[in-house]
C-alpha cells in the first residue's frame, strides 16, 4: 500500500510544484491534477467492483470539502488518500470539491433486500419518521424527503453502497480512528441505534432507487442545524 501511495505522490507532484514549469506537454488543468483521485474514485467499474471505495462525484461540496479537510487534518482516517491531502490549502480542497461535486455521476443498480415486512417497515420509520423517544430526529428531516441530501453540507442516502454505508456506521458507533472520533450529529444518532437497526437501514438504503434532487439549505430546520454544529454553518469541519 506504501508503495501504491507514494506512485500517487509521484503523479501529483504538479500539486506540491504548481508554480514550476511542467515536466511534459500535460496542461496543468484541475482534471489532470484529479487523475491520481479517480483512481479509487471512478465512478461506475470499480465502485462496483469494491464497494467500499466511495463515489465522490456528484456529492455536495460543502460535504466534500468537509470530508477533506477531516482527511487532511486526521478527523477521518484512510493514509493512503490523506497522504495525497497532506500540503493541500483548505482554498484547493474546496476547488476540487466543487469540481467533484460539478461532475455527473452515475448510480449503481438498485440491489433486491431479504427483509421481512416488519424490519422494512422498522427502517421506513426511522426514515421518514424517526423515534422521539430516543431523540431521534428522522433520517429525511436533515437528509432531505428525497433521502437525496441537503446543500450544501450534507450528503444523500441513495445510491450508497451496502458495504460502505455499513463501515460508516461501525466508524461512527465505535468512534474509531475511521470516522468519529469527534462526537458530531451522525455519531450522536449512530450511536443511539441498535446494532440490528443499523444493518437494517444498511441493507434497506441499498435496495431504493435513486430517485429526486438534493434538497436547499432552507429545507434543514435550525434545531437540526444546531445539532450538526460547524458541520453546517460553513466554518468548515473545525470543532
Ligand atoms: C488509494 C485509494 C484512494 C485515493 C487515491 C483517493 N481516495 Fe478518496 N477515499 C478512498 C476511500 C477508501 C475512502 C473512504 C474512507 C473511509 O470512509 O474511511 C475515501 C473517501 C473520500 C471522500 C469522502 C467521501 C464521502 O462520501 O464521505 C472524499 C471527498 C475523497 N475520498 C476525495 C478524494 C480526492 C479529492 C482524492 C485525490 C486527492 C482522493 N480521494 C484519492 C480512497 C481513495
Ligand atoms: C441532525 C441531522 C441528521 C440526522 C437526523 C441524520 N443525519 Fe446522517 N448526516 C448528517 C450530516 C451533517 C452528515 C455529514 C457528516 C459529515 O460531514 O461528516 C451526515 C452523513 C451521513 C452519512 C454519510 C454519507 C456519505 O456519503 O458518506 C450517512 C450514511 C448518514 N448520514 C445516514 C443517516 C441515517 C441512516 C440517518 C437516520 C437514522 C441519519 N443519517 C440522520 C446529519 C444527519
Amino acid at each position: 500500500m506504501k508503495l501504491f501511495a507514494l506512485m500517487l505522490l509521484t503523479m501529483m507532484t504538479g500539486w506540491a510544484n504548481a508554480d514550476e514549469p511542467a515536466m511534459s506537454e500535460i496542461p496543468d488543468t484541475l482534471e489532470e491534477r484529479v487523475k491520481p483521485c479517480i483512481i479509487c474514485h471512478r465512478d461506475a467499474d470499480r465502485i462496483d467492483r469494491d464497494a467500499y471505495f466511495p463515489r465522490i462525484a456528484g456529492k455536495p461540496a460543502g460535504y466534500l470539502f468537509n470530508q477533506l479537510r477531516n482527511f487532511r487534518d486526521g478527523r477521518r482516517f484512510y493514509q493512503p488518500m490523506a497522504i495525497l491531502l497532506e500540503n493541500m490549502t483548505d482554498e484547493y480542497m474546496d476547488e476540487i470539491a466543487h469540481y467533484f461535486a460539478a461532475l455527473p455521476t452515475t448510480y449503481p443498480a438498485p440491489v433486491a433486500h431479504a427483509l421481512s415486512p416488519a424490519e422494512s417497515h422498522a427502517v421506513e420509520t426511522l426514515m421518514y419518521s424517526g423515534d422521539a423517544e430516543r431523540d431521534l430526529p428522522a433520517c429525511s428531516a436533515c437528509h432531505g424527503e428525497a433521502l437525496m441530501g441537503v446543500q450544501p453540507y450534507i450528503p444523500g442516502l441513495l445510491g450508497l453502497p451496502h458495504a460502505y454505508v455499513a463501515a460508516q456506521f461501525g466508524g461512527w458507533r465505535n468512534g474509531g480512528i475511521m470516522r468519529g472520533q469527534i462526537p458530531d450529529c451522525m455519531s450522536e444518532i449512530a450511536k443511539k441505534l441498535t446494532q440490528e437497526e443499523v444493518n437494517a437501514l444498511a441493507i434497506w438504503l441499498p435496495s431504493r432507487p435513486v430517485s429526486g434532487e438534493s434538497a436547499t439549505a432552507d429545507a434543514l430546520a435550525p434545531e437540526l442545524a444546531r445539532r450538526c454544529r460547524t458541520i453546517v454553518a460553513g466554518e468548515g469541519a473545525a470543532r
